[in-house]
């Protein structure tokens, strides 16, 4: 576990004249998608062209064709809302672009729960980005590491010039390390090029700077340099979530609170001790993290792949969450690196993410982190508390139901009506959800499908 002491909450930082709202939105679900619409821009201050935004999907083909090549078309995905969320004292909603039933649902379930009885918190650890240099074919790393660290001053400096307007922000090159990794080709050395990367993401900084580094390192060494590139397995900048919630406030399915936490530590330990479970386990833990990801215009993959590899940082694959119960309260803790930038790349160039950056309001890429660490941790924790009392299919299916019962044409309280019906029936198909809402609606029944 990291040391707390280098982590600082962004709350301090905030910025006083944001006005504060309030995350919880008694309702929401029940609206109908433009009613809900409105009451969001009306709370965030939307405009009429971010709404438009929103609904028409903003990215035009020219945009998509400046992102990458050879697009042939645009490719839509839903836009959801997480309620209930409060985060270091303030309240945030917190959207997500996820295709999977129930992520949502979840995430906001789980949000008010800790709200009512409990606390969310959150700490990231800084913002520092590794770029890797591999050098080969030395015949004494300990004297080309020497002669590395000598020349480290000149070497940070050149790599500085790299990113005068990262430097000028407060960040850029700040240390440079030096490793031996054993390979099969026989030992190398691996540099490591710290850089502050701030607000962004730091891959275009940091692979620019280890490019520029590589070949003076080589001409140091005398070695074969191989690569330079950035390292995702951004352990410089972790970010770390906790949330407790009194053991009582979890009861469920016939589960006494009680039960369903020391059930629910359980299934963490076997997370933790067996690595076919974990994938599994952190995945749930992934669905809010790359929704969010995917949602603010961040590299889900580079997070992604620092979050598996952090997890397997003891040897094993292990959970990314731990949980324990201390003076009748749950604590559930999250911590993994979580390279993600406020400005620059698809941040910038996306207009429906300017919308839902709008609607996040994050001032800083670690606050954003502390965003994403508790998400992940409340999804996590609403998965493993299903599934050790109901199981998940159960939640998936009524609001499967839900949704098939809109899609028959159910509108306000008929979607529960509808809905309520398909599952205690056991049958939640479209055609049954049309003949249901036909009946409620007066029009008789037109027999089974
Ligand atoms: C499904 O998307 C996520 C879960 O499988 C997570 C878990 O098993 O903990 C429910």
């Amino acid at each position: 576990m990291m040391d707390q002491t280098h982590h600082s909450s962004s709350a301090q930082k905030l910025d006083p004249d944001r006005q504060p709202i309030c995350s919880r939105l008694s309702g929401f679900y029940n609206l109908e998608v433009p009613e809900r619409l409105r009451r969001l821009a009306e709370m965030m201050g939307l405009s009429q062209r971010d709404q438009w935004q929103l609904l028409q999907q903003g990215l035009t083909l020219q945009d998509a064709d400046m992102l990458i090549e050879n697009v042939v078309g645009l490719f839509a995905m839903p836009v959801g809302i997480a309620t209930n969320f409060r985060i270091n004292n303030r309240d945030y909603l917190v959207p997500m672009v996820v295709e999977e039933t129930s992520v949502i649902a979840a995430a906001s379930s789980a949000a008010k729960l800790v709200r009512d009885y409990g606390n969310l918190t959150a700490a990231a650890s800084g913002q520092i980005m590794i770029g890797q240099i591999q050098i080969a074919s030395l015949p004494d790393i300990d004297a080309a590491q020497s002669e590395l660290l000598a020349a480290k001053p000149q070497l940070l400096d050149v790599a500085n010039m790299q990113d005068p307007v990262l430097v000028k922000l407060g960040g850029g090159a700040i240390d440079l390390e030096t490793r031996r990794v054993q390979t099969e080709s026989g030992p190398m050395l691996v540099a490591h090029l710290l850089v502050d990367a701030r607000d962004a993401m730091g891959a275009n900084a940091v692979n620019t700077m280890a490019e520029t580094l590589g070949p003076m390192l080589a001409d140091i060494t005398g070695g074969e340099l191989i690569c330079q590139i950035i390292s995702n397995l951004a352990d410089r900048r972790l970010v770390r979530a906790r949330m407790e919630v009194a053991v009582e406030a979890l009861a469920k399915a016939g589960y006494s609170g009680p039960d369903v936490a020391s059930r629910l530590v359980k299934a963490f330990h076997w997370a933790d001790a067996d690595p076919y479970r974990a994938a599994t386990h952190n995945k749930g833990a992934m669905n809010a993290i790359d929704a969010i990801l995917l949602a603010t215009g961040n590299d889900w993959r580079a997070v992604e792949a620092g979050a598996h590899a952090y997890a397997a940082r003891s040897g094993r694959y292990r959970s990314i969450t731990t949980y324990r119960i201390e003076d009748g309260r749950l604590i559930g803790e999250i911590e993994l690196p979580m390279a993600v930038g406020l400005v620059g790349g698809v941040t910038r160039l996306h207009p429906v993410v300017k919308v839902l950056l709008k609607i996040l309001q994050v001032h800083s890429a670690s606050e954003l982190a502390e965003v994403i660490a508790a998400a992940g941790l409340l999804q996590n924790f609403s998965a493993m508390r299903s599934l050790v009392t109901e199981g998940i299919q159960r939640g998936h299916m009524s609001l499967h139901a839900r949704n098939l019962a809109v899609l028959a044409g159910a509108r306000g309280d008929l979607i529960d009506r509808v809905a309520k019906q398909m599952i205690i029936e056991g049958q939640v198909r479209y055609h049954r959800a049309q003949e249901i809402l036909a009946k409620l609606n007066g029009h008789g029944e037109s027999g089974e499908s």
